[in-house]
């Protein structure tokens, strides 16, 4: 099976070569979503018949579960019954799958990616309530409240575990297309950025668990939250749809491709912080599209 769209922001990896990997890079840091018709790795069917049983029979994984791998912490979940074992053996399972994974089909990366955290996602997407910038059907580019990446890409993965129903989304064009572009036509930043800094500062030498935001940072949660409120964007921003079958596994650099998930239940992700260092196109990436139109204040840069 194939995605719905023959689109070009799609390019199907199924059939990967892994003398190919700074090429698998490339097209990831220029906007491309990588695709594989099936997860390629090792995900056992009774681990995935695990996952989708939880809802139906109502034990508590009724929200996203998300997983830290560098401290093998299982939140989402409380209780020490045998399904939240269970449930942590697979997540960490999954974890480690795909990041073995990850570091031979980009090679370039190895050694110098960050883990984040991984999750399972059992809600419909479809028909959520959230608060507006917590919706995921908007097309949005991803931003860290907590987790401050000084200039380093968000890149995750994902598996479409529903037996069934694909997983909907929409994408748009990559940073470097439409940042320059919506900068000319209405130049946007946050505006309090220097008396953040200094609160953020003020409040972690007291011990509050602030954390300290690079103008980078600052700036990709201003964009997060203005993209969601800007109808003009919503409406008018070109767009393709992607259609993720059961079953297929995918891979997107979520900072730099506006992304909205409109429909879909039960997916697993995996994000990694790659810094801009280890970058092999790091000219198209966000940090330095921002730094070189000089969208962020001159105070800082990234790490
Ligand atoms: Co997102």
């Amino acid at each position: 099976m194939t995605p719905a769209s023959g689109s070009s922001a799609l390019v199907d990896v199924t059939s990967y070569d892994l003398t190919r990997a700074l090429w698998h890079c490339d097209q990831l840091e220029c906007g491309k979503v990588l695709f594989f018709s099936h997860a390629p790795y090792d995900f056992s069917e009774s681990d995935r018949a695990f996952l989708l049983s939880q809802k139906q029979t109502g034990s508590r994984f009724h929200k996203n579960i998300s997983y830290r791998p560098t401290h093998d912490i299982l939140k989402g979940a409380d209780g020490n019954s045998a399904d939240h074992e269970r449930m942590h053996a697979i997540m960490r399972h999954f974890s480690g799958a795909v990041t073995s994974f990850i570091s031979q089909f980009l090679a370039p990366y190895a050694g110098k990616m960050k883990l984040d955290f991984a999750s399972f996602r059992p809600l419909e997407e479809q028909g959520r309530a959230l608060p507006l910038h917590k919706r995921n059907d908007l097309l949005h580019v991803d931003a860290f409240p907590s987790r401050p990446t000084h200039g380093g890409r968000i890149l995750r993965v994902f598996v479409n575990i529903n037996p069934s129903v694909g997983r909907v989304w929409n994408v748009g064009e990559p940073f470097h297309d439409f940042l320059p572009r919506l900068m000319q036509k209405k130049r946007i930043g946050p505006a309090t950025t220097g008396a953040r800094r200094t609160l953020a500062r003020l409040a972690s030498k007291i011990g509050l668990p602030v954390p300290d935001r690079s103008p980078y940072d600052e700036f990709m949660l201003f964009l997060h939250d203005w993209l969601k409120e800007s109808s003009d964007f919503q409406q008018n921003a070109s767009r393709q749809k992607l259609v993720f079958p059961p079953g297929s596994a995918w891979m997107v650099y979520t900072d730099g491709v506006p992304h909205a998930a409109m429909s879909g239940q039960y997916a697993l992700e995996q994000t990694f912080i790659i810094p801009v260092e280890a970058l092999v196109t790091p000219q198209v990436s966000p940090y330095r599209v921002l730094e070189e139109g000089n969208y962020l204040s001159k105070s800082g840069a990234a790490a």
